[in-house]
């Protein structure tokens, strides 16, 4: 009894501080980077989701197509500012292979705003139109997708995805 009781204690307290035991979250600005990194991992698992959608791989389905691009708007309407702190960029100590940040982000903080703003207003497109059928999301997800790729080409160390 006494070992399922700390089992349960260890498991609880895992838990409750998940981000404070793990190796890989132990360089400067991690919960940051990771949040941010997170953020982004969602637009690409939604925008994937169209994606296969607009080629043909799995079958167009309203429902899905509806709900990808609602996440991609929500994530894009999420407020992140505090995961973007200055010096938290490839060239600052420690973070070379934790982030691909580039430091210029920070000195054009106003135009990576506008690019997000340029993202925001396709989407927002894409999630008004994604339910009606595979063509309303070819007709869309062209733009959507150079939006990702104006950002990453200026402030990105590399765009692989
Ligand atoms: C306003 C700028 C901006 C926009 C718009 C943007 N990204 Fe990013 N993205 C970044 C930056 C900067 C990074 C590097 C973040 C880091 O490593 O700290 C990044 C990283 C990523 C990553 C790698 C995440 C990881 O785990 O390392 C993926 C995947 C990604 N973006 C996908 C997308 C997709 C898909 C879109 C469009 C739906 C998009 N991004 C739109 C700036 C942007």
């Amino acid at each position: 009894m006494k070992y399922i009781c700390t089992a349960i204690l260890l498991f609880t307290f895992a838990g409750f501080f998940p981000l404070a035991s793990a190796d890989e979250d132990e360089f400067p600005f991690a919960l940051q980077i990771n949040g941010r990194q997170a953020s982004m991992f969602l637009y690409r698992y939604n925008l994937g989701l169209l994606g296969s959608m607009a080629k043909g791989s799995t079958p167009y389905d309203a429902q899905i197509a509806t709900e990808a691009a609602h996440n991609l708007l929500s994530v894009a309407n999420m407020k992140n500012s505090t995961m973007w702190p200055a010096g938290s960029d490839i060239d600052a100590p420690g973070l070379a292979n934790r982030t691909e940040a580039k430091a210029n982000i920070w000195a054009n903080f106003e135009d990576m705003g506008n690019k997000h703003q340029a993202l925001t207003e396709n989407l927002t497109k894409m999630s008004l139109v994604a339910g009606d059928g595979v063509e309303a999301i070819r007709a869309n997800i062209g733009s959507v997708a150079k939006a990702c790729k104006a950002c990453h080409e200026q402030y990105r160390l590399e765009d692989e995805d």
